[in-house]
């Protein structure tokens, strides 16, 4: 699995955001960077939060449950909470809701609007593991960047 270049990204990310003023477009585009960039992954994408449940947004995968209640699964329990999870064996998280089967570690960090919880972006990984603290600060200076537009 090659290292990955967290910086470059964020520099790409805000190259394609610059000057965009449409959310979904932004994500759309932020998922399909995530899915270039990254190594070892299955989905990325991310959920909004819309009548009080996590709902589907931009993703790059196999179709996946469109809706999450606040408290359920990885998703709705790192919004609930408002941190980043990892999780290295998705099998031992109770709750857990699969959407790929083939789906073995995950991370999932929350977005901010205004001071709350937008949404998540969401990684899964075949990999057992796969989510390291050096991707876990990547992907939060990610997300950082990515809230300047939302
Ligand atoms: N595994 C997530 C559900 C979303 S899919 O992974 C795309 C969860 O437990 O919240």
């Amino acid at each position: 699995m090659n290292k990955t270049d967290y910086r470059e990204i964020s520099e790409t990310l805000k190259a394609v955001i610059q000057d965009v003023p449409y959310t979904m477009t932004n994500l759309a585009n932020a998922s399909a960077l995530l899915n270039e960039k990254l190594d070892g992954i299955n989905w990325v994408g991310f959920y909004t939060i819309k009548d009080d449940q996590l709902v589907l947004g931009p993703f790059q995968g196999k179709v996946a449950c469109t809706m999450i209640r606040f408290g359920r699964g990885v998703c709705g329990t790192a919004a609930e909470k408002d941190c980043t999870l990892v999780v290295p064996d998705v099998h031992k998280f109770d709750g857990h809701i699969a959407c790929d089967s083939s789906s073995n570690s995950e991370i999932v960090i929350p977005m901010h609007r205004k001071g709350r919880v937008f949404g998540v972006l969401d990684i899964d990984s075949p990999l057992f593991d796969r989510f390291s603290d050096e991707d876990r600060q990547g992907l939060e200076e990610f997300v950082r960047v990515l809230e300047n537009v939302l």
